[in-house]
């Protein structure tokens, strides 16, 4: 079959953002400790993180990273991880039945930002805590020296520079039945206006995150985000939104279409937002801060929490180990979400070290790339300029979850003023390849060349990495990508990830 991708350089939806590349860092399994963290490790740094981690971050172009969590955050205190580290209090987590030993805080995460060279955001505590604890952290984190808690960040830290973070999330999934301090949306929507009020009573320019649903199937999807948002609007810049999708009962199909339900999702939460901006008639948009994203296999026993007395520190938790049929789907998650940069001001895989992550370390050992490593790496590396709007004409393919979904999805960026275009491509029906076909002749990008053609794809769709063969699925040149007379074209097997790139 064939699919035609119609492009012109005039098509444009909006700039590529940066923090479109997010990532996440919870206090959940190993992702901190043995993760980015571990003073004992052959390649720690003297503050103890892992120098292998750091450049596997950099590598796969990480912007910004969200942090301490996720479930974790609604019942965390943050003091507990501030000052000496020896007088840090070990406590129990209850959203993952662990224990921590509050060796890594807020300070040691943002002097592991700044040598990862990410922007940090900060969730505050809304499920067992509010309004003070959110200004007490901000005061802590961003005040100039002088006040109570700033100067102990000075005395902590050893430096005047306040840690001015820019993006703080307002709780984290409170929506969720399974969120400590979970509450309904008339109840949070009071806490979390009245904690971004207090906040920008100390610093109005700090961007605000409020919680949106923690997935499109919640009984109060739609609902939650009216309620909240018509408290919260005048106070917030942005709503959250969070999805995992895995393949579910051998439902191949409607697993490789989980990008429909991404786009439905945002398209539905800009929906609620707009009309909540027309009921209170204002001219501010909300945004979208896609903070939770990935394909997580929650069912398997890998994600269930320890319980009863075990208590462990850093236990092996959501260790999914992803396949090559996971990658193709998480880069089709990254076009929809480039696809809507006009309305997603931010997004955060979830997450980045060993918890559904892209990158995995062995305690003591090796650090390796995950199959969904490459899509984000090459994506955030060469997404550049604007995202233009691809027209697709391709065959369906039918499927539980959506009825018919496109066989392929794709989306392109333009940096005019490097000439570089870039299209990512995927074909999501296993039925077979798809030939390519993109008239490029008199869409308004001048004369171009083909600079390379990668896929990543793998004859096993369930083929995937490890520590011991961390090569085994990679993008691989892509041969009979070629371009002539403005015409591209080219085989895309089925089910693979695509990146074209012309200049
Ligand atoms: O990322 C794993 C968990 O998924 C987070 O802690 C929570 O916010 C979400 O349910």
């Amino acid at each position: 079959s064939q699919v035609t991708l119609t492009l012109n350089s005039a098509f444009r939806i909006a700039p590529v953002r940066r923090r479109t590349f997010g990532a996440f860092v919870e206090h959940l399994g190993r992702c901190v400790y043995t993760g980015i963290f571990e003073p004992d490790h052959p390649e720690a740094d003297a503050d103890g993180f892992r120098t292998d981690v750091l450049a596997l971050t950099r590598e796969l172009g990480v912007s910004s990273v969200r942090y301490p969590g996720g479930n974790f955050v609604s019942g965390y205190r943050w003091e507990d991880g501030v000052g000496p580290v020896e007088e840090r209090p070990v406590r129990h987590d209850l959203a993952w039945h662990s224990s921590d030993p509050n060796t890594v805080g807020l300070d040691e995460f943002m002097a592991w930002a700044k040598k990862a060279e990410v922007e940090p955001m900060y969730a505050v505590n809304l499920g067992t805590r509010g309004v003070q604890e959110a200004l007490d952290v901000l005061e802590y984190a961003n005040a100039p020296a002088g006040t109570c808690l700033s100067d102990q960040r000075v005395a902590n830290t050893g430096s005047e520079e306040s840690h001015d973070i820019r993006m703080w999330c307002l709780g984290n999934e409170m929506d969720g039945p399974w969120q400590i301090g979970h509450k309904n949306a008339e109840e949070y929507a009071r806490v979390a206006t009245e904690t971004a009020r207090a906040m920008r009573m100390e610093d109005p320019d700090l961007e605000l995150i409020v919680c949106g649903s923690s997935n499109s199937q919640m009984p109060t999807f739609g609902a939650w985000e009216n309620t909240v948002l018509t408290e919260a609007y005048d106070h917030v810049d942005m709503v959250s939104a969070h999805v995992y999708y895995s393949e579910k009962d051998g439902d191949q199909a409607s697993f490789l279409a989980s990008a429909d339900d991404m786009d439905h999702f945002i398209d539905s939460v800009v929906a609620t937002a707009d009309h909540v901006r027309a009921k209170l008639k204002r001219d501010k948009r909300i945004m979208i801060s896609f903070d939770e994203w990935n394909v997580w296999y929650q069912h398997r026993a890998e994600s269930r929490p320890p319980s009863g007395k075990d208590w462990p520190v850093a236990p092996v938790l959501l260790e999914d180990i992803y396949s090559a049929m996971d990658a193709v789907v998480f880069g089709n998650l990254l076009i929809s979400l480039l696809r809507h940069s006009d309305r997603v001001a931010s997004a955060s895989l979830a997450q980045l070290v060993n918890v559904i992550a892209p990158i995995m370390t062995e305690p003591g050992g090796r650090a390796w790339k995950q199959t969904t490593f490459h899509p984000f790496a090459l994506t955030s590396r060469y997404a550049k300029g604007d995202v233009l709007q691809v027209n697709i004409e391709v065959p369906s393919f039918e499927n539980q979850r959506f009825g018919t979904s496109a066989s392929a999805d794709a989306v392109a960026t333009w940096d005019e003023d490097s000439g570089d275009l870039t299209v990512f491509v995927v074909n999501r029906d296993a039925s077979g390849a798809l030939d390519l076909g993109v008239d490029l002749s008199s869409a308004g990008f001048g004369e171009l060349v083909l600079v390379e053609a990668v896929t990543l794809h793998h004859e096993d769709p369930y083929a995937a990495n490890s520590a011991d063969a961390p090569e085994t699925v990679t993008p691989q040149p892509n041969s009979s990508v070629a371009l002539q007379g403005g015409r591209l074209s080219g085989e895309l097997p089925a089910i693979s990830w695509t990146m074209v790139r012309l200049a």
